[in-house]
């Protein structure tokens, strides 16, 4: 996979500059269009602007014959909301940010899906039941590594940063055991993280990653590749179920 070549320090200062710009409360904005709706946002939530990846990866995901879907980090809860519109009859939105949580249930009664759509804080999987499996799993992850002592102090920066990628891990290694039989867990990424470390923290998760598509849009006036992948175990085959 290709990627320009930019050093840890260039990933992090971009990261800082996004923190900066697509947090909510920099700018008072209330709402935003997005895939033909209207959505609410709660300060310090995620934006998703054209040009984030939101709109893609949620209108790229394979919802069909997934009634029961887990959205882990929901934001605004445009995915979560759209996944109940188009099929998902069970969806379970979760965020580490209690405002995205409550965005993401404003969202869905907004758009009439709020029976359909149970969202709570989780950080990964740790705050689920630990029963509870689902037919399909989704994390658009936060992708710009940050410092193992980064220390978190406004809630957009959770949608920016993970240090040293550990919730990525946690993710990559926990998401088979929430799934139903045949189901299946999907991961986003994109051109401003680190290809090369999500590479080593899939094979340190044992899992293997089958890119189901890719689309590069402008973000702030650069291209940006956002990468949707299943998460394959390690003895299952690459592109079997594309
Ligand atoms: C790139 S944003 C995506 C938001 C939304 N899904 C979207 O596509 O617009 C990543 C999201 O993951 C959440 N997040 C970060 N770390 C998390 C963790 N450890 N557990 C759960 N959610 C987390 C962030 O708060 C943020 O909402």
């Amino acid at each position: 996979m290709q990627q320009t070549e930019t050093t840890f320090d260039d990933r992090y200062r971009t990261g800082l500059d996004l923190a900066a710009r697509l947090g909510g409360e920099t700018d008072g904005t209330e709402a935003f269009e997005l895939l033909g709706r209207q959505w609410d946002l709660l300060p310090g939530v995620f934006w998703p602007r054209p040009g984030t990846g939101t709109e893609w990866y949620t209108t790229a995901i394979p919802y069909r014959n997934a009634p029961r879907f887990l959205e882990i980090g929901c934001g605004a809860g445009v995915t979560a909301v759209w996944a109940a519109l188009h099929g998902c009859g069970h969806v379970t939105a979760t965020d580490v940010v209690e405002s995205a949580v409550r965005n993401t249930a404003l969202n869905a009664a907004r758009h009439g899906v709020g029976d359909r759509v149970r969202a709570q804080r989780s950080d990964v999987f740790s705050d689920l039941a630990p029963d509870e499996r689902f037919d399909l799993v989704f994390w658009n992850c936060s992708v710009i590594e940050a410092p193992e002592d980064f220390e978190f102090t406004r809630d957009v920066e959770w949608a920016i940063f993970d240090r040293g990628y550990s919730a990525l891990r946690r993710y990559l290694s926990e998401v088979h055991d929430r799934l139903t039989p045949g189901g299946r867990a999907l991961v986003t990424f994109n051109s401003l993280g680190d290809q090369r470390r999500i590479e080593e923290t899939a094979r340190q998760a044992g899992v293997g990653l089958h890119r189901l598509g890719e689309s590069t849009r402008l973000l702030s006036g650069e291209g940006v590749t956002f990468r949707l992948f299943e998460i394959l175990r390690p003895e299952e085959p690459r592109g079997e179920r594309a």
